[in-house]
């Protein structure tokens, strides 16, 4: 046999145990083939007796050619072992109906969902049900976009209502969400339904209920027709789902530039159940709803005509929202890293896969 032939006899001894293994059911079967191959007469033990047939600058070669095939059948056997052995101890155990080792794993903890991102994800399933499109906005914002294209001039007292981060390059870090107003307006003209959810900043004094970073989520919908009903109407609903109780909606007149008229939905406080208390400022009710009709300046400096098109804005405070919701007293933690008031993505049903919008 010259090193050709002896390479592919060890081939040939190597798939001969592969397919012999497979079929080898139990540790007897495998022990008895394991001496027929690497015993002391096995067919690759004979490889090696025959090495003193090769002139001897070949017998390293062939030494070193048998050898790694014994240690990679010696590996084969002993998988093979392991698999009868694993085997076994799992129909022992089954049949002693301790373990089933067929049933699928336990799913590893998969961490938590902050508050108002948990109150956010059940907000935005709602308006995708109403068939309302999902639109962001920068954070950082241009002063026309959250000011001049929503009435608010530059000499307007109104502007005091929101104190702002201004920026060196002469932005403004948003102080609300309705420059998507705005922007949507330009993006997809009228009629439209679009929700925008979001970061927004104000220079605030921090307290419980007070901060200078929150979440809003910016509603908006415009087609022909459209009055108050439609949007009160859509506010108890839209309260009642997140709340996941019969909410109690007091409608009070509220003053922003863009909208006319103007309103402050606000809801029955849960922290206190109404008696009063500093997260309701001992009234018994929370404003979360600020809210109105768009106002005509508002449709055309969006490009839309105001004769013919009619609209409804609001502003959910997200975080106060979130903070009824689940019970927290003090605005303060939802920026800190205090874990205790994180909610179960699993319980969530995670979120919703939005369709991009064009
Ligand atoms: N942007 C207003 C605020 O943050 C809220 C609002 C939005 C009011 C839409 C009316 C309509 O104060």
């Amino acid at each position: 046999m010259d090193l050709h032939q002896l390479r592919e006899r060890i081939a040939q001894i190597e798939s001969e145990v592969a397919a012999s293994l497979t079929k080898a059911g139990s540790g007897d079967a495998v022990r008895g083939l394991d001496n027929r191959v690497l015993g002391k007469e096995g067919s690759l033990s004979a490889l090696i007796t025959s090495i003193k047939e090769y002139p001897p600058d070949q017998r390293g070669q062939v030494g070193k050619l048998v050898n790694e095939a014994k240690a990679r059948v010696k590996a084969s056997f002993e998988a093979r072992l392991a698999e009868l052995r694993a085997a076994d101890a799992q129909a022992e155990a089954s049949a002693a109906g301790a373990f089933d080792a067929t049933l699928p794993g336990v799913a590893a903890p998969m961490g938590a969902v902050h508050p108002v991102t948990a109150v956010q994800w059940e907000v935005e399933r709602l308006f995708e049900r109403l068939g309302f499109t999902l639109e962001a906005g920068p954070e950082m914002e241009s002063e026309y976009n959250n000011f001049e294209a929503l009435n608010i001039p530059a000499s307007h007292p109104a502007r005091d209502m929101q104190d702002t981060f201004w920026l060196t390059n002469g932005m403004v870090l948003r102080t609300h969400t309705s420059p998507v107003q705005h922007r949507s307006m330009k993006k997809f003209g009228p009629p439209l339904r679009v929700i925008a959810p979001g970061r927004c900043f104000r220079y605030e004094t921090i307290d419980a209920s007070h901060e200078n970073t929150f979440h809003q989520i910016e509603g908006l919908l415009i087609d022909r027709d459209i009055g108050l009903p439609h949007l009160i109407a859509l506010a108890k609903m839209l309260l009642t789902e997140v709340m996941q109780r019969e909410v109690e909606l007091r409608v009070r007149p509220g003053y922003f530039p863009f909208v006319e008229p103007g309103l402050e939905i606000d809801m029955n406080c849960r922290i206190c159940g109404g008696k009063g208390c500093p997260t309701c400022k001992n009234s018994g009710w929370v404003e979360v709803l600020p809210a109105g009709m768009v106002h005509p300046n508002v449709l055309r400096a969006g490009s839309i005509d105001p004769d013919e098109w009619s609209g409804f804005a609001f502003g959910l405070g997200l975080t106060r929202l979130a903070m009824m919701k689940y019970g927290i007293r003090d605005i303060r933690v939802l920026n800190s890293g205090d874990l205790r008031a994180t909610v179960s993505p699993v319980r969530l049903g995670g979120p919703i896969v939005w369709e991009k919008s064009a």
